[in-house]
C-alpha cells in the first residue's frame, strides 16, 4: 500500500551523519488548484548551491506519493533522461549554481487517510506538514534547515471553498469565469517547509484583535465549522492571555499582522504551530460549559498557549534537524506549563505535570523504546513526538530555570532568541546561551540531553544528636537503556527541607555557611555524595525532592507515620501530595500482596486517618485536597510493581481500597459533596474548578463504596447537571461501577449529545475504560457503533487508546484475546493511518514486564504485526524495537 516499507529493514537516520543541505531555497511560489478528484500543485523555487558546502553536487528533492507532471530548470522542461525518480526523491544530476526550478505535481487529498500532507477533513482541505508532510505535497528539500519565503496562491470552487487560507498576509484575491476563485498569501518570514499550511473550506470566522506591548494591532481569526461559533470564546480569550503572558514573562511580542487558527475534526495530534496559521484538533478549541469539562477548558488554554509560544520557540528560532526536536518541544512545554501555573494554581499544575511524566514518560524511559531527550537515531521521526522529547524535555529546561534562577534564565532566553533569530539551531545552542548569560557551568548537566533512562536516587539519612548534625547520603544510578550500557553520573538538583517534630520547617545550615532558607537545593554530581546540615538537635523528618526538582525515581524508607506527618505539615505542597501518594501506593501494594496470597485485603488505618484529615481539615486549596485524595492509576501502579506486573491484583486492590475508604469516610465524603455544590453560572475559574473537582471526586468515592445516598445523588446529577463537568462527574463513576440505572443513563446521554463529536468521544472513553463496559465484547460493540469512525483519530483514541492505556485489567485479560483483537486493529489502522497505528502498537512494548504466559501472548502479536508485508515504517519501528533492541542500531 501507499505507506508500505520499501525495503525489508529501513535504514535508521543518524545524528552523527548530519550534513548541511547541498542547496538552499530563497523563495517559494506555490499554486494550488484544489479539485474534487485531484489537486494540482505548481511550485517555483529559486535555488542556489549552499556556500557552506565545497561542492553542491546533484539536486536531491524529497517527495512521496506524488504524481510528477512536469519539471523545468530555468524555464526549460527536463526530458526523461535529465532527472531520476524513486519512491522518496527526485534527483537532477546537473544544475547550475543558481537557478529557478519549476515542478508540477498531482496529489489526491481526498484519498489521504494518513492525515500527513494535504488532506480533507469533513469537507475542508487542510495540511499537516510537520515533520515530513510537505514532501507529500510537492518535491522539495523537506528539512528544517532549509528556510524560504513563501507566496501561495490557492484556486478553488467559490461555493464549496469560500475560505482559502495560508501563512502570512492576504495580498490578493479574485474570481475566475468558471465559478472558481483565488486568494494569494505572502508570508514575510522565512520558514522551514514543516511550518507551511493551507486551508480551503466553508468555515465560519470569529474575529477579535490584540494590541501588542509596542502598540501593534494583530487581527485574531478563529475558523470553525458553521454552528460552532458559540464554542470559541474560551479559545479566543486564552489566545489573548497567552500573548500577554509571553510579553510579560519572556518579553516576546507577536510579529504577525494576522494570527489565524483553524479547527479540524480529523487530526493526528492536538494542534500545530504553522506560522501565522495554526491548525487545531477541534478537541483543542471547541468549548462551552454544556459540552466541555473543566479539564477540557484547561487543556484548551494550555494548547492555545503552547502553539502561540512556538511562534518564538520553534518558528522564529527553529530546528537544525529533527534530533533537535526537544529544542522547541521541551522548551515550549515548559513555557506552557509555566503559563498554566500562573493562570491557575502552581502546586496543582506541578502535581499534574509530574503525574503525566510518571504515567507516560517513566515507563517509556524504562522500556525498549527508551531514547534520550535528544535522540541519536530514528527510523521514522513521527515516532519521536514522545513523552521523553516533550515532558522530560520540559523537565530538563525547568531544572536549568531553577539552577540559574529566573533573572539569569530570562537573560539566557533573551540571548538565545536574539542570537539565533531566523536560524535553524540545536539544543546545544540553547544550553550555551543559558551558560553565557549566567555563571553556571552546564557541561555535566548536558548529559540530560544525551543519556536516556530515569535516574534512581537512594537516600539514607543519619542523625547525630551529639554533634547536632543531620547527613543525607545520596547515591545515584542511571539504568541501562537500549544502545547505552554504561552511564555517567548526572548533575541532579535535589531540593530538600527538614521538619521538626512539631511540623515546623527548620532553617537549613550547612558546614561553613550562613543559615539559609528552609529549602535547600543539593547539587548531586557524583555517583555517591553526602550532605551535612548542622544545628539539627532533634531527629527531623526530611522532605525530599521538593517541587519534584528533578525527573528521578527517589527511594527513601520513610515510615508510614512520617509520610502521614509530611502530608499534614510539609510547607512544600508538592511533597505533601507526594507523601500522600506514597502512603496510598504502599497500602495498595499490601492489598496486591494479600490478593495474590488469597488472603483478605485490609484497609490501612493510617491511610483512613490521613485521608479523613484532608477531607475534614481546612486545607485551603481544595484542588490540592482533591489531588491528594486521587488514587494512583492502575498504569502507574503497574510501573511501580516488581516483575511480574499483575494487572488483576492491582485492579482488585485499588477497587477494594476505594470502596472501603468511601465506606470508612462516608459521612465526610457526603459532607464534602454537599458543601461544594455550586450555584449560579458556570465559570471555569480556579476556585470553581477546585470545588467541582472535590465535589465530583467525593461523589465518585461514594458511588464506588456503594453508599446509597451517593448512588442516588449520581443518578440525579447525571440528568440535572447544567454543565459537562458535573454530568460526566456523575456518569463516569456510574459507568465504572455499573450501578443500577447506568445503561439507561448512557443511552440518554447518547440521545442528547450524538451530534456533538467531542462529547461522543467522552461517551466512548468512559465505556472503554470501565471494567464492565470495556470488556472485549464491549469494545467490539463500541467499534461497531454508528457514531464510531475508524478514520477519525479522536474516535480511535477514545476507544482503542483509552482501552489499552486506561483499562489494563481488561486489556491484559489472561486469555490473551484482547491482545489478538488489538493487534488486528493495529494492522487495520496501519493501512489507514500509520502514525496512529504506531502509537497504538506501543501498548505491547513493555510486554517483558508481565508473567511468562502474557509475555508469550503479546510477543506472538508483535511477531504477527511485524510479519505483515505491507507494514508502515512507523509501526515497523515500534514493533521491532519492542521485540528486541539488539537488532536496531
Ligand atoms: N508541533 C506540534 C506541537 O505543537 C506537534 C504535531 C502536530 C505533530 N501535528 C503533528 C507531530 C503531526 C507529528 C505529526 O507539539
Ligand atoms: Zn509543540
Amino acid at each position: 500500500m501507499a505507506d508500505s516499507r520499501q525495503q525489508q529493514s529501513p535504514r535508521p537516520v543518524r545524528l552523527a551523519e548530519y550534513t548541511p543541505p547541498a542547496h538552499l531555497v530563497d523563495t517559494v511560489q506555490l499554486r494550488f488548484e484544489l479539485g474534487e478528484e485531484w489537486t494540482t500543485v505548481s511550485s517555483r523555487l529559486t535555488v542556489r548551491a549552499n556556500p557552506e558546502r565545497i561542492e553542491a553536487g546533484p539536486l536531491v528533492l524529497d517527495g512521496r506519493e506524488l504524481e510528477l507532471l512536469e519539471v523545468a530548470v530555468d524555464g526549460r522542461p527536463l526530458g526523461e533522461g535529465e532527472y531520476a525518480l524513486d519512491a522518496e526523491s527526485l534527483t537532477i544530476p546537473e544544475v547550475p549554481e543558481r537557478f529557478t526550478l519549476e515542478v508540477t505535481t498531482r496529489i489526491r487529498p481526498q484519498e489521504n487517510t494518513a492525515l500527513e500532507g494535504l488532506y480533507k477533513s469533513s469537507g475542508t482541505f487542510c495540511t499537516q506538514c510537520e515533520p515530513e508532510g510537505f514532501r507529500r505535497i510537492t518535491y522539495f528539500p523537506d528539512r528544517s534547515d532549509v528556510m524560504a519565503r513563501y507566496t501561495t496562491t490557492i484556486v478553488a470552487d467559490a461555493q464549496r471553498y469560500p475560505v482559502l487560507l495560508s501563512n502570512g498576509n492576504r495580498i490578493g484575491a479574485g474570481t475566475l469565469t468558471d465559478g472558481r476563485h483565488w486568494v494569494q498569501w505572502e508570508d514575510p518570514f522565512p520558514k522551514p517547509s514543516y511550518l507551511f499550511a493551507l486551508v480551503g473550506g466553508d468555515l465560519a470566522r470569529v474575529a477579535d484583535s490584540y494590541t501588542t506591548m509596542s502598540g501593534r494591532q494583530v487581527a485574531l481569526h478563529i475558523y470553525v465549522e458553521h454552528g460552532n461559533e458559540d464554542k470559541v470564546d474560551h479559545a479566543m480569550r486564552s489566545l489573548k492571555e497567552a500573548m500577554a503572558w509571553d510579553e510579560a514573562t519572556y518579553g516576546r511580542e507577536c510579529d504577525l499582522d494576522v494570527y489565524q487558527i483553524v479547527a479540524v475534526e480529523d487530526f493526528n495530534m492536538g494542534a500545530m504551530e504553522n506560522k501565522g496559521l495554526n491548525i487545531f484538533n477541534t478537541s483543542a478549541i471547541l468549548a462551552k460549559p454544556e459540552t466541555a469539562t473543566d479539564a477540557d477548558f484547561q487543556r484548551i488554554e494550555a494548547i492555545i498557549g503552547h502553539e502561540y509560544f512556538h511562534n518564538w520557540s520553534g518558528n522564529r528560532v527553529t530546528l537544525r534537524d529533527w534530533f533537535q526536536l526537544s529544542l522547541k518541544e521541551g522548551f515550549t512545554v515548559f513555557r506552557e506549563q509555566h503559563f498554566s501555573a500562573d493562570r491557575y494554581s502552581a502546586p496543582v499544575q506541578r502535581i499534574e505535570d509530574v503525574r503525566r511524566l510518571r504515567t507516560a514518560q517513566f515507563p517509556e524511559d524504562d522500556g525498549p523504546t527508551a531514547h534520550p531527550v535528544r535522540p541519536d537515531s530514528y527510523i521514522e521521526i513521527s515516532n519521536f513526538y514522545t513523552p521523553t522529547v516533550y515532558e522530560k524535555g520540559a523537565e530538563v529546561v525547568r531544572m536549568m530555570y531553577h539552577l540559574l534562577g529566573p533573572e539569569d534564565f530570562r537573560r539566557g532566553t533573551d540571548l538565545f532568541f536574539a542570537s539565533h533569530d531566523g536560524r535553524a539551531v540545536t539544543t546545544e545552542d540553547f544550553v550555551r546561551a543559558l551558560e553565557e548569560a549566567s555563571d553556571r557551568d552546564l557541561s555535566q548537566f548536558r548529559l540530560w540531553y544525551t543519556q536516556a533512562g530515569t535516574p534512581r536516587l537512594f537516600v539514607d539519612a543519619e542523625h547525630d544528636p551529639g554533634a547536632a548534625t543531620y547527613t543525607l547520603h545520596v547515591r545515584q544510578e542511571v539504568p541501562e537503556t537500549p544502545g547505552q550500557a554504561h552511564k555517567q553520573p548526572m548533575h541532579i538538583p535535589v531540593a530538600v527541607g527538614l521538619l521538626d517534630r512539631a511540623g515546623n520547617a527548620l532553617p537549613l545550615r550547612m558546614e561553613g555557611e550562613e543559615p539559609g532558607g528552609t529549602t535547600r537545593v543539593l547539587e548531586l554530581r557524583e555517583a555517591e555524595q553526602s550532605f551535612t546540615f548542622t544545628g539539627v538537635g532533634e531527629d527531623p523528618v526530611p522532605s525530599l525532592l521538593r517541587g519534584f526538582s528533578a525527573p528521578v525515581r527517589l527511594e527513601h524508607d520513610h515510615r508510614d507515620q512520617d509520610l502521614a506527618f509530611l502530608l499534614a505539615h510539609d510547607e512544600d505542597l508538592f511533597t505533601r501530595w507526594e507523601a500522600g501518594q506514597e502512603l496510598a501506593c504502599r497500602s495498595l501494594f499490601r492489598g496486591v500482596a494479600a490478593y495474590q496470597a488469597g488472603d483478605e485485603m485490609r484497609l490501612d488505618e493510617t491511610l483512613v486517618e490521613a485521608f479523613g484529615g484532608l477531607l475534614r481539615g481546612d486545607a485551603g486549596d481544595k484542588a490540592l485536597v482533591a489531588e491528594a485524595l486521587t488514587q494512583p492509576d492502575e498504569g502507574y501502579l503497574a510501573d511501580l510493581m516488581d516483575w511480574p506486573v499483575d494487572p488483576e491484583a492491582i485492579h482488585q486492590a485499588r477497587r477494594f481500597t476505594r470502596a472501603r475508604l468511601a465506606q470508612a469516610l462516608g459521612d465526610d465524603f457526603l459532607y464534602s459533596y454537599q458543601a461544594n455544590q455550586e450555584g449560579g453560572e458556570y465559570r471555569p475559574d480556579p476556585g470553581a474548578i477546585a470545588r467541582r473537582r472535590l465535589k465530583n471526586l467525593s461523589l465518585a468515592y461514594l458511588v464506588a463504596g456503594g453508599v446509597g445516598e451517593g448512588i442516588e445523588a449520581a443518578r440525579e446529577q447525571v440528568h440535572t447537571a447544567t454543565n459537562m463537568t458535573d454530568r460526566l462527574g456523575a456518569l463516569r463513576p456510574m459507568v465504572a461501577e455499573d450501578v443500577p440505572g447506568t445503561a439507561e443513563s448512557l443511552e440518554a446521554f447518547y440521545t442528547q449529545w450524538k451530534d456533538e463529536p467531542e462529547v461522543m468521544d467522552k461517551w466512548f472513553a468512559i465505556q472503554a475504560t470501565s471494567p464492565h463496559y470495556g470488556t472485549l465484547a464491549g469494545i467490539r460493540r463500541l467499534l461497531e457503533h454508528p457514531a464510531f469512525n475508524f478514520k477519525n483519530p479522536n474516535k480511535v483514541r477514545a476507544v482503542l487508546g483509552a482501552f489499552a492505556r486506561g483499562n489494563p485489567y481488561r486489556f491484559h485479560a489472561p486469555d490473551g484475546e484482547a491482545y489478538t483483537f488489538f493487534a488486528d486493529q493495529v494492522l487495520r489502522l496501519d493501512r489507514i493511518n500509520p502514525q496512529m497505528a504506531a502509537a497504538l502498537a506501543r501498548a505491547f512494548s513493555r510486554f517483558r514486564r508481565y508473567d511468562e504466559a502474557r509475555q508469550r501472548l503479546m510477543r506472538e502479536q508483535l511477531e504477527r504485526i511485524r510479519q505483515d508485508p505491507q507494514l508502515s515504517r512507523d509501526t515497523f519501528e515500534i514493533v521491532t524495537k519492542s521485540l528486541g533492541a539488539e537488532e536496531n542500531g
